[in-house]
């Protein structure tokens, strides 16, 4: 435990930090990867490159260290950062590295401000934060190894099948290659992907929720294709996945992490609300509630584009042929010639009430303004927090970021 004076210095120089925030992280992770080339192979270089990894990784260690004498109130923020680093593989011994770059970026941000004696209350507090996440992420890895069918770090899946869901969204179909059970999973979460496509330097990880319900004998990932626009390069793996990648091929994965998951136990109505891609843990939740037998009502509803870009149509048509509970609603941004769909334009709240009961459990997923967009809807309907669930497609910081 740190002493009080370590812990006044930690809470005083925390609103110092802030303002520094950005500037200490990206110096940091300057200094770390030339240091230490080999982490690039499981860093993501596009959310480095847009900033957004080094904002969230900021935001974690100022929350931690502004609750570094009740880190206990902060778990469920470090259990949700340790699902992540558990399936990208982070190791204990990668803390050290992390803890003497921040330290050394600290101290050159601040110059002299940085006195002996607060680098040593940082260092201090850093090998508390950090024995937190070891151990919570040590307990994570015995979990997922020990689970019926489970395993410790990468496994290789055989594609069985790949198909394609709309113009750019296209499923894998992942069999283990060595032909055993596979570990069964909660709707909602993901499995994380290690690739080195040909002529790149490092290897990429991402992850892909998966996309039906537990239960089969084989994964299912349904990937967006992030073709390159004006600005922006192609994505790395998305690509690689949808133009390299076919049936027979081999893929990594770690085992399903994640801590968006369906809460069986409510028996109040469920509204999933998703935004393209965002539709993945979407159907696994809508699946998992229907052949759960309880007759909770569900409302579906997913926003497109416009017709080509919407993904599991007729599966969600069969699903609401087949049970009563369930009704669906399409929102198309901006339909073609012929296309009809429930809404045009974007989901806001006057339209919400007209299909979904406040006294409900919502879950969403999709694009930034799409979430915007949901989150504040609910707000203003005065749906409580409990009640709101949402997974973000990238770093999960930029959340509050972008939705306060
Ligand atoms: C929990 C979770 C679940 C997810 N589930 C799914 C899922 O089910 N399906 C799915 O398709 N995706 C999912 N994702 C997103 C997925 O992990 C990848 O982020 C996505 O596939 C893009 O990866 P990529 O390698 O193709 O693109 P990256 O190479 O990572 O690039 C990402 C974006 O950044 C842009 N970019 C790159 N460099 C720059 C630059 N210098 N300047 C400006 N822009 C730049 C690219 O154009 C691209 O649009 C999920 C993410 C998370 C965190
Ligand atoms: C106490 C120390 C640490 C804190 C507070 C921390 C915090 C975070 C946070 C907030 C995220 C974003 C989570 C999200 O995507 O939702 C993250 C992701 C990540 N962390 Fe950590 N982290 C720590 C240590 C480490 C270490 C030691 C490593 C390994 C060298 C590491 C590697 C990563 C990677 C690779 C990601 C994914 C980021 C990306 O590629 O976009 N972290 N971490």
């Amino acid at each position: 435990m740190l002493d009080a004076q370590t812990i006044a210095i930690i809470k005083s120089t925390v609103p110092v930090l802030e303002v520094h925030g950005q500037t200490i992280t990206k110096t940091f992770y300057q200094t770390m990867f030339k240091n230490h080339p080999e982490l690039l192979n499981v860093f993501n270089h596009a959310n480095q490159r847009q900033g957004k990894q080094p904002t969230a990784l900021a935001n974690a260690v100022y929350a931690a260290a502004a609750h570094i004498d009740r880190l206990e109130e902060i778990l469920p923020v470090v259990r949700g950062i340790a699902q992540k680093h558990r399936a990208l593989g982070i190791q204990p011994e990668h803390y050290p590295i992390v803890g003497e770059n921040l330290l050394a970026a600290i101290k050159t941000v601040l110059g002299d401000a940085a006195t002996e004696e607060i680098l040593d209350a940082w260092a201090k507090a850093y090998g508390v934060i950090a024995d937190v996440f070891i151990s919570v992420e040590a307990e994570m890895y015995r979990e997922a190894a020990e689970k019926k069918g489970g395993w410790r770090g990468f496994r290789r899946f055989v594609v069985d099948r790949k198909v394609k869901e709309s113009d750019v969204i296209t499923s894998f179909y992942l069999k283990p290659q060595d032909g055993q059970a596979i570990a069964s999973y909660e709707p909602g979460q993901y499995l994380t992907v290690r690739v080195k496509p040909e002529g790149q330097e490092f290897t990429h990880l991402r992850h892909y929720s998966l996309s039906t319900a537990p239960g089969q004998p084989y994964y299912r990932i349904s990937v967006k294709r992030e073709d390159a626009v004006e600005g922006r390069p192609a994505g790395v793996v998305s690509t690689y996945l949808h133009t390299r990648i076919g049936e027979g091929d081999v893929l990594e994965l770690s085992a399903p992490a994640g801590d968006f998951t369906l809460d069986p136990s409510s028996n109040l109505p469920l509204v999933l609300l998703s935004g393209g891609v965002g539709l993945t843990p979407m159907m696994s939740m809508l699946e998992t509630a229907l052949q759960s037998g309880a007759q909770r009502e569900i409302v579906y509803i997913h926003a497109a584009r416009s017709g080509k870009f919407h993904a599991m149509k007729e599966q969600v048509v069969e699903l609401a042929q087949a049970h009563d509970n369930l009704r669906t609603y399409t929102v198309y941004e901006t339909p073609e010639a012929g296309e009809s769909s429930d809404k045009t334009g974007y989901i806001d709240l006057a339209w919400l009430k007209s299909v979904a009961a406040a006294d409900s459990d919502f879950y969403f997923c999709g694009p930034v303004p799409f979430m915007k967009a949901v989150r504040r809807a609910l707000k203003e309907w005065g749906v409580p927090d409990e009640r709101i669930h949402f997974e973000f497609f990238g770093p999960a910081d930029s959340l509050e970021d972008t939705l306060n």
